[in-house]
C-alpha cells in the first residue's frame, strides 16, 4: 500500500470510527458524492487554469490533476452504472465551503489560499480513501482495492497542491496553513446534519 504518513502527519486528526461506521453501511451515498467530488475536482483545477493563465506551473500541473480526476470520474460513473445506483444531486456538504470562506481576498493570497485548501481537500481524500479501505475489504473487496489505487494519485495532488502554495506565495504559508487545518479538522470531528464524502461526524441515522 502507498505510503501516506506525511499526509497523517499534515492533518490535525484521522477520520472519526463514526464517520467510518456510517460510510460502511452507506456506500451507494458515498459512491455517488466521490464520483461529484471527482468532477468537481477536474473542474477546479481547469477554473484555475483559466484565472491564472501567466502561472506556467500551475498550468502544468493543473492540467494532469484536471485529466486524473476526469479520469476517477468515469471510474466512479461505471461502478455506479455497473450497481444500477442512479446519478443524482446531491447538496455539497459545508465542507470545501466552510474553508473558502477563509480565503484570503487580495491576490496573491487569494491563489494560494486556493492552493493551500486544495492540498487540504486532497489530502483529507486520501486519508478517507485508505481508512475505507481496510473496513470494505470483506463486503466490499473491489471497492476497498479501487480505493487503495487511488492514494498514489491523491497524495500527489496534495504535493502538488502544497508546493504550488509555497511558490506562489510572497511570504511563509504557515500561519494560513495553520488556520485553515485547524478548521478542517473542527469540520472533520464535529456533528454534522448530512452525510457526504468530506461531511464530519454523522448525527443522523
Ligand atoms: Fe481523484
Ligand atoms: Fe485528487
Amino acid at each position: 500500500m502507498t505510503d501516506i504518513s506525511h499526509i497523517y502527519q499534515f492533518l490535525r486528526c484521522k477520520t472519526p470510527d463514526r464517520w467510518l461506521d456510517y460510510a460502511e453501511n452507506h456506500v451507494d451515498i458515498l459512491l455517488i458524492d466521490h464520483a461529484k467530488c471527482e468532477k468537481k475536482a477536474g473542474s477546479t483545477a481547469l477554473s484555475l487554469m483559466f484565472k491564472y493563465p501567466e502561472r506556467s506551473e500551475l498550468q502544468i500541473k493543473m492540467a494532469q490533476l484536471a485529466r486524473e480526476e476526469v479520469l476517477h470520474f468515469e471510474q466512479v460513473f461505471e461502478i455506479l452504472q455497473n450497481r444500477g445506483i442512479e446519478y443524482s444531486i446531491l447538496s455539497p456538504s459545508r465542507y470545501a465551503e466552510s474553508l473558502r470562506k477563509l480565503a484570503r481576498a487580495s491576490e496573491p493570497h487569494k491563489l494560494v489560499d486556493f492552493c493551500i485548501i486544495g492540498a487540504i481537500i486532497e489530502a483529507r481524500s486520501c486519508e478517507r480513501f485508505a481508512a475505507l479501505a481496510p473496513r470494505l475489504v470483506d463486503s466490499e473487496p473491489e471497492l476497498a482495492k479501487y480505493y487503495r489505487y487511488l492514494l498514489k494519485s491523491e497524495s500527489r495532488h496534495f504535493e502538488d497542491y502544497l508546493a504550488l502554495a509555497r511558490k506562489y506565495s510572497p511570504d511563509p504559508i504557515n500561519e494560513q496553513l495553520n488556520k485553515l487545518l485547524d478548521r478542517e479538522a473542527e469540520l472533520i470531528e464535529s456533528e454534522d446534519m448530512v452525510f457526504r464524502f468530506h461531511s464530519g461526524i454523522p448525527a443522523i441515522s
